[in-house]
């Protein structure tokens, strides 16, 4: 019988049992990685709770300070991004396939494989520290298990492993591609035709994945400006933001909670991508009227709160929905103290309960695989399968098909996703202008690229892709259209 895991045991003759260390930082990725794996949990929810149980354990003896909290953010995040690349190469060195290895022990190697493939850290290090790691949470047998194959991963850095674990580029380009990046082979597929498919870019946008993303916050308008903002961080910590005249990124990092604006509701955190989205419909033309203002898919009201704060500044009122009624809460608290008239409801907008017509603008934002923002959820990219993509693409089509029902003849409707991947962009809009299941919407294309001055590379248009390798922001999708009749 196998000894229980972390229990003491008798060491071979002649050597004096040793007790593991226990390193805390690497205790908490492995815990984090756990329940990400076990519990389909969020990278991102999962580990700000965690750090701080370790925070609050912190003692003169152990102590966890920004540093320890950092490199298991790090390593988290990192493996997770990474797996793919680190599941070809661990599967190198196994002697039978991946899914047989135990999940914990997996972890544990990826872990490692991170360590000594991803990171600084020396070789040596890496391999003694997962080694005490599998001795304190997998027990002393697999411990060695786990030396054994973490040793064959140090003979070689990641680019002499790619070498020979992805195929070559002119063989099999997506698979390469796959490996390399380590995204699963359909999303590199879709990406590549969302880019036009040309070799340009791909690359790019693949690493950018890989990238974590800049902390970007948004200037309400008429509640806060960018530069009281800029001053509230300081100017070494912050840069305008690149698009977006409301927009200041946070170079270090830090904590925006920590501001009094964003504290107060003044100002949020959101990506750039999705302040342009917002601003391009509030600077649509619009003929007529331009009072009553509708955001269909609020939740959780990063969208909202902007153009809530862009409709007072109009005397425009505001009316956000959502179909969750706990992310309508969410959108309350986004709008709380906007400076002008605003309502949220929790509705469902494939059946309305407003009435059709009665609005100058409209955003759906619709719900999609979020494949444009993967490099904010490191885990994302393994859960999401193409057939989630059928599943979206009725409720999308509907949703925009209301929302064109919900503005007057001449009023503007903002289509918005946070994937690039045709099926959610161009399709769905092109279907329901076309009439494809469903009645044909009588509406017409608005050229978006103009609403978003000095963006490059914003395609043939009209509609707008942005791109994290061209524009810094997620890959987020806007068709504007014009009701016709
Ligand atoms: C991509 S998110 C919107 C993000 C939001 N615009 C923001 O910037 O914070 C899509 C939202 O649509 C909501 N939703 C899904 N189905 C819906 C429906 N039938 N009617 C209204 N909202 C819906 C989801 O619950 C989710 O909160």
């Amino acid at each position: 019988m196998s000894p229980q895991p972390g229990r003491p045991r008798r060491s071979a003759p002649g050597k004096p049992y040793r007790r593991p260390k226990k390193d805390p930082v690497r205790i908490l990725a492995f815990e984090a990685l756990r329940a990400v794996d076990e519990r389909d949990a969020y990278a991102n929810l999962v580990l700000p709770p965690l750090l701080r149980k370790a925070r609050e354990e912190s003692t003169e003896a152990r102590p966890f300070d920004a540093r320890d909290a950092a490199l298991a953010t790090e390593l988290v995040y990192g493996t997770l991004r990474r797996q793919g690349t680190y599941d070809a190469i661990i599967a190198e060195c196994v002697d039978r396939p991946l899914r047989e290895v135990d999940p914990p022990v997996l972890d544990v190697l990826s872990l490692g494989a991170h360590q000594l493939l991803g990171t600084r850290i020396p070789a040596h290090a890496a391999v003694s520290a997962s080694v005490e790691l599998a001795r304190v949470v997998l027990g002393d047998g697999r411990a060695k298990f786990v030396n054994a194959v973490l040793r064959k991963i140090a003979a070689d850095d990641l680019a002499g492993w790619l070498e020979k674990v992805a195929p070559p580029y002119d063989e099999d380009p997506e698979e390469h591609l796959a490996i390399v990046h380590s995204h699963p082979r359909w999303i590199v597929s879709a990406l590549w035709d969302a880019l036009g498919g040309g070799s340009a870019g791909i690359e790019d946008l693949l690493e950018a994945d890989n990238e974590r993303p800049e902390v970007t916050l948004v200037a309400r308008p008429g509640r806060s400006t960018a530069e009281e903002l800029m001053a509230a961080v300081g100017e070494d910590s912050a840069l305008p933001g690149r698009w977006s005249p409301y927009a200041v990124r946070l170079t270090e990092g830090g904590e925006p909670g920590a501001l009094d604006a964003v504290r107060e509701g003044r100002a949020g955190v959101q990506d750039e991508g999705s302040q342009l989205v917002a601003v391009a419909l509030a600077n649509a033309p619009l003929e007529g009227p331009d009072e009553r203002w509708l955001d269909g898919c609020a939740g959780p009201g990063g969208k909202a709160a902007l153009l809530g704060a862009l409709a007072a500044r109009r005397g425009a009122a505001l009316l956000a929905a959502e179909k969750q009624p706990h992310r309508a809460g969410l959108v309350e608290r986004a709008l709380a103290g906007n400076p002008g008239p605003y309502q949220v409801i929790a509705a469902d907008g494939t059946r309305p309960p407003w009435r059709p017509g009665g609005f100058d603008r409209a955003l759906v934002d619709v719900p999609c695989t979020g494949l444009g923002a993967l490099r904010r959820r490191p885990e994302a990219r393994w859960r999401r399968r193409p057939e989630d993509l059928a599943g979206f693409a009725p409720l999308q089509r509907e949703l925009l098909r209301q929302a064109l029902a919900a503005v007057r003849v001449g009023g503007v409707v903002g289509y918005a996703t946070c994937s690039p991947h045709l099926a959610e962009t161009r399709a769905v809009v092109e279907d329901v202008l076309k009439g494809r299941g469903g009645p044909a919407a009588e509406a017409e294309w608005i050229d978006a690229r103009p609403l978003m001055p000095g963006v490059p590379a914003l395609g043939d248009g009209p509609d707008v892709q942005l791109w994290p390798h061209l524009h810094g922001t997620d890959a987020m999708y806007l068709a504007l259209l014009r009701r016709t009749a």
